[in-house]
């Protein structure tokens, strides 16, 4: 057998490993520290890397004939990112509604007038499986085009049994089709829909007895636990009983308003707490011994013209694990670019370039349960990687609002090339 690799990356002018952290996620100083090789190198074969180094001390051993060669002409080279919060599957979008907030409406309002989420789902309810399949392929191309390599993305819009069970469907169909690794997460918690208007915790059950129909479709179990969601109480109910079952554990807590869902989190011991805009200085240090993944995501804030932004430099500070995400989704963050998430992280959380990296991979990893296999560029890891068109990684968040990725590879194949889908039939 040859011990030569498949392909060899070289002359990365910066390679960000996002190394070390595979056990357990990076926190304070850690999350300072990318990884960076400079005019680093990677060896890949059957699509795990098998060394990384400098093209110095890598080229002689790689650089062969029958090996096929990436020169990445001194770019920046780092591991594909993680989007560890997603609602990807959904009808129709909102722009209209997104006029409205402009002009002085207000989301929960919205909501709570039969809009928002509500006019999501009587779009998602009347597409067929296939329809649906359609159209969420489309952003999962989009956000791979701007290097998400994995993707977690939620259920949600559905809010009955056989429509929750559509998009599922639909989620495992592009799990098996698509790409972008996708984990599957079910969010039938996600707001009361308008059938149950006057007996919310008759939905509760419903999502309940649901449970063990959807366990073979769902890795992870979330709830909307805030204004305009689920209660304590109700997200506690639907939650335990997920547990129970085996799901892994997310929650959306705290978005709007902190009804009281941390100390349930920390209960639970959900792998992670996602939003945390409305976070007091005690929770962030209740949640330091549990171990819970922090996933920030601050275009939701920023799209719904708000100024309360979790404090992201200040629970680094204090020490919890940091992720953050897009959200995407049709109501609070319509945007499929991860990069752009690092530029709000940078100038809304106070976080650094290098801080914000780690969290869109292995941190992210992390809150989806996968670093493992994927996050950091590393012995025995994934191939999952993109080389950006830039030569230094503070130009991510940088040059705002632009795509930097130029080629993704994934399990070591290429599947984007200079800013186009590979088809590799
Ligand atoms: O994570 N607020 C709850 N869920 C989503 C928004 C869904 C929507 O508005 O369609 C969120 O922000
Ligand atoms: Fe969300």
């Amino acid at each position: 057998m040859s011990l030569l690799p498949d392909l060899f990356i070289q002359n990365c002018g910066q390679l960000l490993t996002a190394a070390g952290a595979s056990q357990m996620p990076k926190t304070l100083q850690g999350m300072n520290d990318i990884g960076i090789i400079l005019d680093g190198a990677v060896a890949i074969k059957d699509g795990n890397i098998i060394d990384v180094g400098t093209t110095r001390q890598l080229g002689k051993k790689y650089n062969r004939k029958g090996v096929h060669i990436i020169d990445a002409l001194g770019k920046v080279v780092l591991p594909g990112f993680v989007d560890c919060h997603t609602h990807a599957v959904f009808g129709g979008d909102r722009a209209g509604e997104f006029v409205q907030r402009i002009q002085g409406e207000n989301y929960v309002e919205i909501l709570k007038k039969g809009g928002g989420i509500l006019s999501t789902v009587k779009k998602t309810r009347k597409l067929t499986l296939e329809k649906l399949v359609e159209v969420s392929k489309k952003h999962l191309d989009t956000m791979l085009l701007q290097g998400t390599t994995t993707a977690e993305i939620k259920s949600g819009y559905g809010l009955n049994k056989k429509d929750e069970l559509k998009i599922l469907k639909a989620i495992q169909y592009l799990q098996k089709t698509h790409q972008i690794n996708i984990i599957s997460t079910f969010l039938g918690g996600h707001t009361v829909p308008a059938e149950y208007k006057s007996n919310p915790n008759a939905y509760v059950d419903l999502i309940c007895n649901m449970l063990q129909e959807v366990k073979p479709y769902a890795t992870f179990c979330d709830v909307f636990c805030d204004e305009g969601g689920f209660d304590v109480q109700q997200s506690e109910r639907m939650l335990s009983a997920a547990k129970k079952l085996g799901f892994r554990l997310k929650i959306h807590v705290n978005e709007f308003k902190d009804i009281g869902g941390l100390p349930l989190a920390i209960r639970l011991c959900v792998t992670s707490a996602d939003h945390l805009d409305n976070i007091r200085h005690r929770d962030i240090l209740k949640l330091k011994e549990s171990g819970i993944i922090c996933v920030l995501l601050p275009g939701v804030p920023f799209f719904l013209m708000k100024d309360n932004y979790a404090p992201g430099r200040k629970m680094i500070e204090d020490g919890l694990p940091i992720a953050l995400a897009t959200d995407f989704n049709p109501g609070t963050c319509p945007c499929e670019n991860i990069q752009m998430i690092v530029t709000l992280a940078c100038l809304k959380l106070g976080m650094t370039p290098a801080q914000a990296i780690n969290a869109v991979t292995i941190n992210a990893a992390h809150a989806v349960g996968m670093a493992d296999r994927i996050g950091s560029i590393e012995l025995g890891k994934q191939a999952d990687m993109i080389i950006l068109d830039i030569q230094d990684y503070n130009q991510i968040p940088y040059y705002f609002g632009t795509n930097h990725v130029k080629n993704v590879l994934k399990k070591g194949t290429l599947i984007v090339e200079n800013k186009q889908l590979v088809d590799l039939r």
